[in-house]
């Protein structure tokens, strides 16, 4: 008998489809065929990939009501959110279809006349990815079609609860025209494909999404073959409210960021730190726009959807039992819509005063839509608790004073920075993390690099 997996509805907990699972020689021969693609999608002309990919796009383009519907279902985020992330997902490819003709070389001026000397760049190899649920469609187009541009070909493994976007993906990308070998994907047990993966000579690079401790894992995994490593991880993101913000903005903002995917993003901002001078007031306002965020299924008129799965909600219930337990106080939100038969799981957007650093939630990433708000009366003091972590992916803060908000921006470890904005990302900026939340960047002219290896010929004449 075939194994399936079965994927469910988060926000309803209703069956939607089953898919097969690849075996070990299944994913074996996949990778062999990505191998073999490989010597001849690496020499096509990069205007030939550029133009393939944007065959892709378009065809993502005129399937976006599906696609929007499908990332739903599967992930549960609200209709108007998947399709932004449709959208968003389609512009890494229309990006990279560009940045496919600007791979460029160059020439070193020789010590002697009698040689040239000649920088050239081409395609690290076989790709293999593991995407997250998260963002079911952006984060594998995000690794592919990079990929795709630079010559390489490309397996993605997604993650368990949201395998159909992929698969829907990928056959776009066929009927676009791009070779079944050179973009596919595998599903099965995360640990044996990674295993898979990181011990496969063909494999040369591994680019993951995802946790921290399961990136470290991939990490050690990819040493013994010495494979390139993109590393998308964990996020703590601090979001800081100067005495000199705009408190309107840093209110609207910071609800974008908090809670887009119901809080379930690595660059989701975590922990909120607010100038005693301005606390009150933007507490009130904070609170009050977040009471009217609507909870509810994906598909119908709401802001924020389900959690992902039970381990997902138990960890926010964790960390926002711990706060409370510690004094935290509750302005708004608190409660839960759980039913572990039907398997689904909501948290009411909670925002929690009164916080302090010794709550869990100060120092775990929560991926869950509660806010906890703490004060500072020092600048410094603030960049020193936002720095104080093991994570340096997203930071945010909010100021009108720009002398302020250079010295805030310059001394925070992050690899994104929002100031004045919650919402940093965007296909054409470089997204990833310092310290332990990553290796590498992606998106931007930075995306294609981690997919390129550098060849110098030097030429005796
Ligand atoms: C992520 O959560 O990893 C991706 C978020 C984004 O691209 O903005």
């Amino acid at each position: 008998m075939t194994n399936v997996l079965n994927v469910y509805n988060p926000g309803t907990g209703d069956y939607i489809a089953s898919v097969e699972m690849d075996t070990f020689e299944a994913i074996e021969e996949k990778i062999t065929a990505s191998h073999i693609a490989f010597l001849s999608w690496s020499k096509t002309s990069a205007i030939e990939r550029s133009s393939l990919l944007r065959k892709w796009h378009a065809l993502i383009l005129t399937n976006k009501t599906e696609l929007a519907a499908l990332i739903t279902a599967e992930n549960g985020k609200p209709l108007k959110e998947a399709q932004g992330e449709v959208l968003y997902a389609a512009g890494y490819i229309e990006w990279f279809a560009e940045e496919a003709k600007r791979v460029y070389g160059r020439t070193i001026p020789a010590s002697t006349t009698d040689k040239r000397m000649l920088v050239t760049r081409e395609a690290v190899g076989p790709v293999a990815a593991i995407t997250p649920w998260n963002f079911p469609a952006a984060m594998i187009t995000r690794k592919a079609a990079p990929a795709l541009a630079a010559g390489c070909t490309f397996i993605i493994k997604p993650a368990p609860d949201t395998p159909l976007t992929a698969i829907r993906l990928v056959e776009l990308a066929y009927e676009a025209g791009i070779p079944e070998d050179v973009i596919q994907y595998v599903n099965a047990d995360g640990e044996m494909v990674g295993k898979i993966f990181t011990d496969h000579p063909h494999i040369r690079k591994i680019s993951f999404t995802g946790s921290t401790p399961v990136g470290k894992l991939l990490i050690k995994q990819s040493a013994d073959s010495v494979k390139h490593v993109s590393m998308e991880l964990g996020g703590h993101a601090p979001l800081i409210v100067d005495e000199y913000a705009d408190i309107k903005r840093a209110v609207e903002q910071a609800v974008a960021s908090k809670f887009r995917n119901a809080g379930q993003t690595c660059v989701c901002a975590n922990r909120l730190l607010v100038h005693a001078a301005i606390k009150e007031e933007f507490l009130h306002r904070f609170t009050q726009a977040v009471s009217q965020l609507r909870v509810g299924v994906g598909s119908k008129d709401v802001n924020i959807g389900p959690i992902i799965n039970k381990k997902g909600f138990e960890k926010i219930v964790a960390q926002l039992e711990d706060a409370k337990k510690k004094g935290a106080s509750v302005r708004t939100g608190g409660s839960y819509d759980q039913d572990d038969e039907k398997g689904y799981y909501f948290v009411q957007p909670t925002v929690l005063d009164q916080v302090t650093t010794d709550m869990d939630i100060m120092h775990e990433e929560t991926f869950g839509p509660v806010a906890p708000i703490t004060t500072y009366t020092d600048i410094d003091e603030a960049i020193r608790i936002a720095n104080d972590t093991p994570y340096g992916l997203a930071a945010y803060f909010f100021t009108e004073n720009y002398r302020r908000g250079l010295y805030i921006a310059e001394n925070l470890k992050y690899g994104i920075i929002g100031w004045n904005d919650g919402g940093p990302s965007a296909v054409q900026a470089p997204f990833g993390g310092m310290k332990e939340s990553g290796v590498g960047r992606e998106g931007g002219i930075e995306g294609i690099e981690p997919y390129l290896e550098t060849k110098y010929i030097s030429i005796g004449i």
